[in-house]
Order: C-alpha cells, then sequence, then structure tokens
C-alpha cells in the first residue's frame, strides 16, 4: 500500500504533526511519500496513491492559499478518498470552518473528504504561547497520532460535515489570502538584519531575495511567518501585522505546563481539548520529547536554527522549515 502526504507549513508544527502520522503510517506497512509544499514544485498525482493525507495550518479560519491552489491543481478523480491534518493555534470550533473550501473543491474534482483531523499547536502569530503550553499541546499530539494514523491507515470514513454557516464564514474570512500578498510588500528587514539570508532561504513561496545582503520581500506572500519566526536576530518587521509578531521556535520538551497554567485565553477550550487527548495514552517512545532525524532528543528550536545556519540543503528543509520535527 502506498500513502502521500502534501503539507504546507511556515513554522513547523503541521510539519511535526505530519511526519510523526506518516512515520506511523509507514509502521503500519504504508509505504509514505511526503511532500512539503513550496511554490513552483512539481508535486505527484494524488490518484496513484491508496492514502491521501493534505496537512495545513489554519490561517484566519481557512485553508492557506497555497494549499487551495494545490487542491485547484489536482486531476479529476474518480471516489479518491484525501483526509485533512490541520494545526491551529486556538481550540476553537469555528477552526473546522477552515476545511470547508478545500471539501468543496475537492468534491467537485470527484475527490471523496474521508476524514479531517484537528491538533492544537502553539501559534505563530498574534501572541506567545508558554513553553509549557507548548509541551502539554506536543504531548496532546503525541497521544492522539497514533490512533488517528490508524484510523486513516484503516480507511476510516468519518467526513465532518460543512453547512452553509461554516462556507459562509470561512468565505468571509478569506479575505486574509487577498490582503496577505500587499500587507507582505510591506515587511522589511530592520536595523538588527545581519544579512545572513536565513529568510529567504526557508520562505516557501520563494517571496524574499537578497539585495545588498538585505532582504527584500515580493508580492507572493502567503502569510507563513516562517521570516519573522526564524529570524536569528528578530529583525523581521511585519508591516501592519508587526504587533503580533512571534519570534523563536518553542521548546516542546519541558515541562508540560499544568491545568492551572493554562493560558487565560480559550482557557476552557483549551481544558477540553487536552482533556479529550489525555484520554489516550502517551506513548512510551519519545514520550512528547522531540527528537531530530537520527532519533535523538533536542530542544527543537536550537537544533533547527544550528542545522539551518550549517547552510546543509537538507537540513534547511528538514529543519528550518520544520523547527519542531519529531521523527
Ligand atoms: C496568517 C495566520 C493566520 C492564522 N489564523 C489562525 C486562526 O484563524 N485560528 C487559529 O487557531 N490559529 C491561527 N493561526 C495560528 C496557526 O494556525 C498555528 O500556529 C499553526 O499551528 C501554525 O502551523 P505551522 O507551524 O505549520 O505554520 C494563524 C497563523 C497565521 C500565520
Ligand atoms: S533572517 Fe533575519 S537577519 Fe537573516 S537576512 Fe533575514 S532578516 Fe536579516
Ligand atoms: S515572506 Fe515570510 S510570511 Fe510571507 S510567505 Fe515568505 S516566509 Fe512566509
Amino acid at each position: 500500500m502506498r500513502g502521500v502526504f502534501y503539507v504546507f507549513s511556515g513554522t513547523g508544527n503541521t510539519e511535526a504533526v505530519c511526519r510523526a502520522l506518516a512515520a506511523e503510517w509507514e509502521k503500519r506497512g504504508i509505504q509514505t511519500d511526503y511532500v512539503r509544499l513550496k511554490s513552483g514544485q512539481e508535486t505527484p498525482d494524488p490518484r496513484g496513491y491508496d492514502r491521501v493525507a493534505v496537512g495545513y495550518p489554519v490561517h484566519a479560519f481557512n485553508a492557506p492559499a497555497p494549499v487551495l491552489q494545490l487542491l485547484k491543481s489536482w486531476p479529476r478523480a474518480q471516489g479518491t478518498a484525501v483526509y485533512f491534518v490541520k494545526t491551529s493555534g486556538e481550540p476553537v470550533r469555528l477552526n473546522d470552518c477552515s476545511c470547508a473550501k478545500p471539501a468543496a473543491i475537492l468534491q467537485k474534482r470527484g475527490y471523496k473528504v474521508a476524514g479531517e483531523y484537528h491538533y492544537v499547536m502553539p501559534y505563530n502569530i498574534i501572541f506567545r504561547h508558554s513553553d509549557g503550553m507548548a509541551a502539554r499541546m506536543w504531548q496532546a499530539a503525541a497521544r492522539r497520532i497514533p490512533h488517528d494514523a490508524r484510523a486513516m491507515a484503516e480507511g476510516t470514513f468519518t467526513p465532518w460535515p460543512h453547512g452553509p454557516f461554516k462556507r459562509a464564514f470561512s468565505f468571509l474570512l478569506r479575505i486574509e489570502q487577498a490582503a496577505m500578498p500587499h500587507i507582505g510588500r510591506h515587511f522589511r528587514a530592520d536595523e538588527r538584519c545581519v544579512g545572513c539570508g536565513k529568510c529567504a532561504r526557508i520562505c516557501p513561496q520563494g517571496n524574499i531575495r537578497m539585495e545588498n545582503g538585505k532582504p527584500v520581500f515580493g508580492k507572493s506572500c502567503a502569510g507563513c511567518m516562517a521570516c519573522a519566526f526564524y529570524c536569528p536576530t528578530d529583525a523581521v518587521h511585519l508591516g501592519v501585522l508587526n504587533g503580533w509578531r512571534v519570534n523563536g521556535a518553542y521548546a516542546f520538551g519541558g515541562e508540560p505546563a499544568t491545568d492551572e497554567e493554562i493560558c487565560r485565553y480559550c482557557n476552557k477550550a483549551y481544558r477540553r481539548y487536552f482533556a479529550a487527548a489525555e484520554a489516550y495514552p502517551l506513548p512510551e517512545a519519545g514520550a512528547g520529547l522531540p527528537a531530530n532525524e537520527k532519533g535523538e532528543a533536542r530542544e527543537a528550536g536550537q537544533s533547527a536554527a544550528r542545522e539551518a545556519d550549517a547552510g546543509n540543503a537538507n537540513a534547511r528543509e528538514d529543519a528550518a522549515q520544520s523547527a519542531q520535527l519529531r521523527a
């Protein structure tokens, strides 16, 4: 059996979850291809696979524009089943809307949405979660991943309904996709920029070029926040979004937040989310600790930054763009 993950991820959260799910598919004997989406890249035909998953971070209660573009580019199919795997910073139900448009695109093209899996991961915009919250979120994901991966591997069919309200809400919020290229044109590097070029190397849209040792931002920003998040000197100024900038990878391997330490914002929703995930046992291997591709436990952000700085092409793909990569 063959499987494939198509994953868009700005700051590594969705990457971490999808890599872990893909590893579980492999354990179940599904030979799994993994495609990290970048602009201009060739992607395989989904119809050649027995299991297909599409991973993305929720952006303004929607799937990011590059994900919609990918799905629109797919050839017509006759019932190929597709799973969605999404991550978002808050556990509110409105994030369910993010699948409404991708589901509509797929259904029109003859695909079948077989299920949706939603993981809460720390914010890469708006505000910075505590590392304790990040650790608890990762543990919650780690508990669910074997269970969810098995359901997908077995072809379980659990579609979520997308009624008129969800479709209308996601339609209204898709204004973010129209606005982002304009907002992104006003990103700039301030005087803290040391000209390392990391932002240009990791931008999945190829939207940043280096000129005279400084980044210049183009017209195809998808708002993924990788540039601002991974800049080693926090030099990326995000124009009108600057007050929401989050810089620096999360340390997922620390002590998880206790119930009392759960952030006050959306407190009840986080509690509900954690309680549901914590019904599953914590897997022994890894037990919530990030591991690099060699299986060594690490503080993800530090390793990712080190590997990205080394300038190695693979490390850039697998580390700089995926700070929380777990094998
Ligand atoms: C432009 C933008 C919009 C976002 N909108 C939402 C949102 O509507 N709801 C939410 O819960 N999180 C939102 N987030 C947070 C991300 O979904 C979350 O941090 C996600 O895990 C990031 O995944 P990544 O690291 O794979 O990019 C948004 C992030 C960005 C950059
Ligand atoms: S990552 Fe930061 S320091 Fe490096 S070139 Fe970009 S803005 Fe400058
Ligand atoms: S410019 Fe920055 S926020 Fe925009 S797509 Fe590139 S890395 Fe992401």
